[in-house]
């Protein structure tokens, strides 16, 4: 296992102190189970790395959206990143402050800027002048003023899956890099907008910390031509991306990475300035997994398949970015011989798989683990083949808490209705 919270204890694999086997029993499958432990820990390598400098953490609330996840955090001090008005309800059910949340994103509706604007968001990440056009008419139409920071395409190559890269310029993220101080200009020119920092996101999953500092380089560049522009940036915003070890990736550890990035800042000279981080994969990814039962076997001419009862639906990123979750039994069968499966979901589409190619010693009811199931995992999970979505489990200690309810078929057709007669 990636995650010292996820362990064996006498062949049976444990959520903290509690066996998976008996929460499966309990809560049925498919079923998510995050560890309170290792959200805190993770957590807490960002905030001591911070400590004592003008670092803050900014939790992608997008990488797991539960409630109970985005407490965990609240509770200790964390602040948020938004992409959309249903992320910032969300923020405030679960417990923090609008005034700690930035507001990113491609493209906020007038709406969604309102409602944020309303409830006193601290900064919108802005990514088009457009936008900034309709950001000004909306803080007029309230009479107020926004706090803005600019996401810059720095135009580094990231190192990771095309899906997943923002930064360069053929993504549609930001403002690209040659029309950024004229966009910066433009910003200044607005009744409405106070330019107070810069921001960049260059991609997720990254594994190296050169294209960090590539990047930063290049926003420190930028930043010291807006100031001779008149403006004054007092925070710069570095993304999240952070990766994590799904597999044998080596990610620099989390406290490494932020005293990089810091020192690179004071080096530069620009110490003074708030420096936030967006963290989200690599605070939850480690921190869950995605239990699930073997419905059969079956043995192909090319290939053996096991069809467990978790598919695309409830795991897409397998489907969509081939992308490798280690998969182990929870309950580990001494001396029999692994044999090599496809393991398969339910679901109608060759596209669902969750592993491909593994060795696994297993019979039909036995449960898989499907490891690093923490971030966008239950978050981009969906209701295809009308399956409900899993119920989410945390655990803390020896507790198993239900912090999202699995889902009745009947609830997911609830809104829809037939013609009238
Ligand atoms: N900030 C912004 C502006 C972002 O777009 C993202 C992620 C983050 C922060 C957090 O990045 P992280 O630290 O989690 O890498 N669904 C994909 C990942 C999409 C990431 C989208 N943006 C996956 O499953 O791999």
């Amino acid at each position: 296992m990636n995650d010292s919270a996820f362990q064996l204890v006498d062949g049976v694999l444990h959520a903290e102190d509690v066996s998976a086997a008996s929460l499966a029993d309990q809560f049925g499958t498919p079923l998510y189970v995050y560890s309170r432990d290792a959200l805190t820990r993770a957590y807490r390598a960002y905030a001591d790395a911070c400590a004592g400098c003008n670092g803050k953490i900014h939790v992608a609330v997008k990488a797991n959206s539960n409630l109970a996840v985005l407490n965990v955090f609240a509770r200790m001090g964390a602040g948020f990143d938004i992409v959309s008005a249903g992320e910032l309800a969300r923020v405030i059910a679960a417990g923090g402050k609008p005034q700690d949340t930035v507001f990113s994103g491609v493209g906020k509706s007038a709406a969604e800027m309102r409602e944020a604007l309303e409830l006193g968001v601290k900064c919108f990440n802005v990514e088009s002048i457009p936008e900034l056009h309709v950001l000004n008419d909306v803080a007029k139409s309230l009479g107020k003023r926004v706090p803005v920071s600019l996401r810059v395409n720095p135009d580094v190559d990231p190192k990771t899956h095309p899906y997943i890269s923002t930064g360069l310029k053929a993504n549609k993220f930001g403002v690209a890099f040659s029309d950024a101080r004229a966009t910066y200009r433009a910003a200044h020119a607005m009744d409405h907008l106070d330019v107070v920092g810069i921001d960049c996101h260059i991609g997720s999953q990254i594994t190296e910390i050169s294209p960090y500092l590539d990047a930063l380089d290049k926003v420190l560049d930028l930043v010291e031509q807006i100031e001779v522009d008149g403006m004054s940036i007092s925070h710069v915003d570095v993304g999240g991306g952070l990766g994590i070890t799904y597999d044998d990736e080596t990610p620099p550890d989390i406290g490494e990475f932020v005293k990089t990035l810091l020192d690179r800042i004071d080096a530069r000279g620009h110490g003074r300035r708030e420096v936030y981080f967006e963290p989200g994969r690599s605070l939850v990814g480690n921190a869950g997994v995605l239990l699930t039962r073997v419905e059969y076997l079956k043995p192909g001419e090319e290939k053996n398949f096991a069809i467990v009862d978790a598919g695309m639906n409830d795991l897409a990123r397998p489907a969509m970015y081939q992308a490798f979750h280690r998969i182990v039994p929870v309950v580990q069968r001494d001396g029999a011989t692994a044999q090599t499966y496809d393991v398969v979901g339910p679901v109608c589409e060759s596209g669902d798989w969750l592993g491909r190619d593994r060795a696994l010693a297993v019979e039909a009811g036995d449960l898989l683990a499907i490891c690093s199931a923490g971030a966008y995992s239950f978050a981009t999970s969906s209701n295809y083949n009308t399956r409900p979505r899993a119920a989410e489990i945390m655990v803390d200690g020896n507790r198993a808490h239900v912090v999202r309810k699995r889902e009745v078929v009947k609830e997911l057709f609830a809104g829809e209705s037939v013609l009238p007669n």
